[in-house]
């Protein structure tokens, strides 16, 4: 008793003391993951760092493989990333739900590792050296539990297929995929989120992104497209596009978006020429990024558009046309924040009536 007293004591202390230490390849992507401890989710996604290894293995009385920890109080978790793992070599206790995998060296999964562990929730295998065809992940499709798989930071080259209809999340950022595979997507209904940053995209054909009529967020910045992709899922509500090379934004780029609220295409060299003046006409539209482009001129946004980064650009002329089509009562423009530092123009240049159409605005940068 006596002994379990002092671990706990020293649980705490090791939450206390490293709470505030950041380590750069734990983003999982850079978006959090909201952690719902009423599932029974994990409230950390890595033990590195926190609570001394040992003492588990002292005092948990469960089956632990040598590879990895098991915490008590997660007894469906199973910490096994941060230590220069090559290969699993053990059996997982079949009662895994939460499989951390990440920060190994780790060149290939094979279905073997994870069949026994039907109830896997998440799994985890960010930061290592996973290749398309070492992962085996044709059969997963009977894990019916399975909701986060995040493999960022891997070397796979195309989207896996065979990913189970229960999906929620999927983040493979900064791999090097080119390619999906066939119906990658055709039964994840269910899946919300898709990662896709900093690969080797050029084009998304029209079955590519087929099933996922429930995604939220689709971000696909960093890749090689020549033009906004079309045959994008249309529920999306959040579409990061950055830095790709856009030659131009067309009148028809985001149309079919019904819920469009937060479009990022910041670092893609778009000209204030080749930006269609209705090209963002969506009045769902809350948020748009386009900093650092080389516009010259403010683009028409919406009246209903609440937050304009217009930072990094070559602005010399602010055109309250952009913001209102016309100024009255009950017309003027919605915006609350509006960024035009790092352009070419002062503060000065604003026209005397743009305070008339940026009538509830709380913060300029110029
Ligand atoms: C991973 O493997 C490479 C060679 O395959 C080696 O150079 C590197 O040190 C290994 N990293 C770790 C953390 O073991
Ligand atoms: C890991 O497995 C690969 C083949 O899958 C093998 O080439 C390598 O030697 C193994 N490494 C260790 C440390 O067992
Ligand atoms: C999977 O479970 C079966 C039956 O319980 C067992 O025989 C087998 O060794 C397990 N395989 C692994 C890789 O854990
Ligand atoms: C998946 O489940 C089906 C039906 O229960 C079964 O026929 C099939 O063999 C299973 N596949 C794997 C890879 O376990
Ligand atoms: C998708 O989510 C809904 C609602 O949570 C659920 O009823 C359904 O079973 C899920 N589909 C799959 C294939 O898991
Ligand atoms: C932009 O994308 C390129 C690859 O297309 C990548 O090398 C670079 O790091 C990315 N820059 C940022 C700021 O993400
Ligand atoms: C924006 O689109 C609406 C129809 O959805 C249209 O009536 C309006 O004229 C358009 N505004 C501009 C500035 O093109
Ligand atoms: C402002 O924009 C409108 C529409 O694009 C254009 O007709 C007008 O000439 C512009 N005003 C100035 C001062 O450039």
């Amino acid at each position: 008793m006596a002994l379990l007293f002092c671990g706990v004591l020293v649980l705490l202390c090791g939450f206390d003391g490293t709470s505030a230490l950041v380590i750069s390849d734990m983003d999982y992507g850079g978006v959090p993951l909201w952690i719902n401890r009423l599932l029974g989710e994990p409230s950390v996604l890595s033990l590195r760092g926190r609570i001394d290894p040992a003492w588990f293995r002292a005092n948990n009385p469960q089956v632990c493989p040598e590879q990895c920890d098991c915490p008590i109080h997660w007894p469906t978790s199973l910490y096994c990333d941060h230590r220069g793992v090559e290969n699993i070599t053990e059996k997982l206790p079949q009662r895994t739900q939460y499989l951390f995998l990440q920060g190994n060296n780790i060149s290939s999964l094979p279905y073997s590792v994870l069949a026994n562990l039907t109830g896997l929730r998440w799994l985890i295998i960010d930061n290592n050296q996973i290749k398309s065809d070492k992962l085996e992940l044709a059969s997963l499709q009977n894990h019916t539990q399975l909701r986060y798989f995040f493999a960022n930071h891997n070397h796979l080259t195309s989207v896996p297929a065979g990913l189970p209809a229960g999906l929620k999340q999927l983040r493979l950022a900064n791999n090097r995929i080119s390619s999906f595979s066939p119906g990658a997507f055709q039964d994840l209904q269910n899946l919300t989120l898709l990662l896709l940053q900093g690969n080797r995209l050029r084009t998304i054909a029209e079955g590519d992104l087929k099933g996922l009529v429930q995604l939220n967020l689709l971000d696909i910045s960093g890749n090689l497209f020549a033009a906004v992709p079309r045959h994008l899922p249309p529920a999306v509500q959040q579409l990061y596009l950055s830095n790709n090379s856009f030659s131009g934004v067309d009148k028809d780029s985001f149309e079919g978006f019904l819920d469009l609220k937060y479009l990022r295409l910041s670092d893609c060299g778009l000209q204030s020429s080749g930006v269609h003046p209705q090209a963002f006409n969506h009045s769902s539209l809350v948020e748009l990024d386009l900093s650092y482009n080389k516009l010259t001129t403010t683009p028409t946004v919406p009246t209903a558009l609440q937050y304009l980064y217009l930072e990094g650009n070559k602005i010399q002329e602010f055109n309250v046309t952009s913001f209102c089509r016309e100024v009255g009562p009950l017309s003027y423009s919605r915006m609350k924040i509006l960024r035009l530092d790092g352009n070419r123009m002062t503060y000065n240049q604003l026209p005397p009536d743009w305070v008339y159409c940026l009538r509830v605005l709380q913060r300029i940068y110029i």
